[in-house]
């Protein structure tokens, strides 16, 4: 199911590590519709997952920036406009970390050594790309950037430990970038706030099956997939939002706004 909506269009894609990765759907799915891409990731995931075979697949250069590090952003912002011979047009941010969760360190626990690493990861990345990319006058007008998002910005989930602040975080700097991008240059910011999704980093968080069902079974559409992710992306990229900035977009199948299901009360009223 290709539009060709991103024909002519050139972007960067942050965050593909192996094959479940969303980023890795967005790239696939941006090249199908017409868009040539960079894929970028850190140097040691660079090494680690399986990005050339994307790379190979989508006919796109791989630019190694740890996206913490203002250089290598400025490398990889400067490098893709040579290459493209002109300004980009969307950039994908589908980076994620926290070093609390991986050590397993409760959410009452926490090292803050750990939580100011993840927050640079997460979302202090997201300003630095975009304070470069704004410096460098690098994006189109009309330009269109996405960050990936989680609803414990919002609601406790527990297990989502310090990435609930670092997604509160993030989703505050679309809103704050957008305004001052949008004015300068009508560059449009926005997160999409995805559904439980099954990835490195997905399960990466305690009890992630659980919740995976949970918010499957709430979701009156059920849980978004990568793929269905990836396309809603582009749409976010296209001509066809120009004027969507600033938002967070829930991606969800309906669990936001949904308080409880008919199928979970089911199940829980059979436990009597
Ligand atoms: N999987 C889910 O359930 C889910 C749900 C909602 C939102 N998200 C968000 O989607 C985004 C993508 O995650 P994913 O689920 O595809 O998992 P993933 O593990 O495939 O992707 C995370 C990426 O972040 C990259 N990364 C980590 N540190 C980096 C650094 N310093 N510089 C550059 N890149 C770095 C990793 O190499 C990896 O490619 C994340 O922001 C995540 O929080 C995921």
């Amino acid at each position: 199911m290709s539009h060709k909506l991103l024909k002519g269009k050139k972007g960067i894609i942050f965050g593909a590590l192996d094959s479940k990765s969303i980023a890795w759907k967005v790239a696939e799915e941006a090249v199908a519709n017409g868009a040539k891409i960079i894929l970028t990731n850190a140097p040691i995931a660079l090494r680690m997952g399986s990005i050339n075979e994307l790379a190979t697949k989508c006919n796109s250069k791989v630019i190694a920036a740890d996206a913490t590090s203002v250089s290598d952003l400025e490398n990889l912002f400067l490098t893709a406009m040579q290459d493209f011979d002109g300004k980009i047009d969307f950039v994908l941010h589908s980076i994620g970390m926290s070093v609390n969760v991986r050590k397993k360190r409760d959410y009452t626990n926490l090292n803050y050594d750990f939580l100011i690493k993840g927050l640079d990861v997460s979302a202090i990345s997201f300003h630095k790309m975009l304070q470069v990319a704004f410096q460098l006058d690098a994006i189109n007008d009309f330009g269109s950037v996405l960050a990936l998002t989680y609803i414990a910005a919002q609601r406790t989930f527990p297990d989502y430990n310090d990435m609930a602040e670092n997604k509160s975080y993030l989703e505050s700097i679309a809103r704050s970038f957008g305004y001052h991008y949008g004015k300068h240059n009508h560059v449009r910011i926005n997160t999409i706030s995805q559904s439980p999704t099954m990835t490195t980093a997905g399960s990466g968080v305690a009890g992630f099956d659980g919740f995976f069902e949970y918010a499957d079974k709430i979701s009156p559409l059920g849980n978004a997939s990568a793929e269905d992710c990836a396309k809603y992306c582009i749409t976010l990229f296209s001509d066809y939002t120009k004027l969507v900035t600033m938002q967070n977009l829930f991606h969800d199948g309906g669990f936001s706004n949904t308080g409880v299901s008919k199928e979970l009360i089911d199940i829980l009223g059979k436990k009597k």
